[in-house]
């Protein structure tokens, strides 16, 4: 897996990407609205699924990083919520039960690259889901012009640098191309303090899931796509949607 790396530094990643905002409070209501027990699939940290299961929800939350889920766990203990955090990966799982939601947030579906592990990955889900159960992922929606200015280059991401406490400011650069036969971004993340340049040199790799492949895998999984949303105000899916929000039920 190319993105075990990056993972692996679960506090650098909660700095870089603190998380809240409109995807949390989505997946909020949307566990409100389904009710039972809910499944996030690739949880990371918990951003997405801590304030769920706060909320009331009973929530498993599946990851195959043992780093976020360790920190994942801290986070909880620490505002005293309980979640089952459960070490695996989402290609093929074998869980306890069913729930009456199933997510999968922030391009984590992405790091699937192979057309067939999307569709292992949404077969399980099926096999997780209640009656009247939904499942829902969102990933972003692909600009061919944008993949196209992958050209190797490492650059500075100013907006991503952040304040580490142990290390003082760090800096994020970030060097991708494109691999279109594939449809997978390939990029190396270089993080660095004046004292310690390039402390941390990761790659990470994530897929396209171009508008018209999408349903088709989801329905291969046993899953049909009953709607696309292009944004968190649920804004219908278009062609200059910024993410495709999916919303799956049982075939
Ligand atoms: C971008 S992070 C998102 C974390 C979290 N969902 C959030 O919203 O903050 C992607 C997560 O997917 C996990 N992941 C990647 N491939 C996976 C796989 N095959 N099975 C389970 N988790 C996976 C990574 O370990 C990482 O924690």
């Amino acid at each position: 897996m190319t993105s075990a790396e990056f993972y692996s530094h679960a506090r650098l990643y909660d700095l870089m990407f603190p998380g809240g905002g409109p995807a949390v409070d989505y997946y909020r209501a949307e566990a409100d609205r389904q009710g039972g027990r809910v499944l996030e699939l690739g949880c990371g940290t918990g951003h997405k699924l801590i304030p769920i299961a706060a909320d009331g929800h009973p929530s498993v939350g599946l990851d195959f990083s043992a780093d976020m889920l360790a920190e994942a766990q801290r986070k909880a203990d620490e505002r005293g919520v309980a979640v089952e955090w459960t070490q695996g990966d989402m290609r093929d799982f074998d869980l306890d039960g069913t729930f009456g939601l199933v997510f999968i947030t922030a391009n984590s579906l992405l790091h699937l690259q192979e057309a067939e592990d999307l569709v292992s990955c949404f077969r399980s889900v099926r096999g997780h889901l209640a009656p009247g159960a939904r499942f829902v992922f969102d990933v972003f929606n692909p600009s061919v012009r944008l993949l196209a200015e992958a050209d190797g280059v490492r650059r500075t991401r100013e907006s991503l640098s952040f304040l580490d406490p142990d290390r003082g400011t760090v800096s994020v650069d970030v060097a991708e191309t494109y691999d279109a036969a594939a449809q997978v971004t390939r990029g190396t993340w270089y993080l660095s303090t004046d004292a310690a340049p390039d402390f941390v040199v990761a790659p990470l790799e994530i897929r396209s899931i171009f508008p018209q492949e999408l349903p088709l895998l989801v329905s291969l999984g046993g899953l049909r796509l009953v709607e696309r949303l292009g944004d968190w105000s649920g804004r219908p899916f278009a062609l200059d949607a910024p993410i495709q929000l999916c919303v799956c039920e049982s075939a």
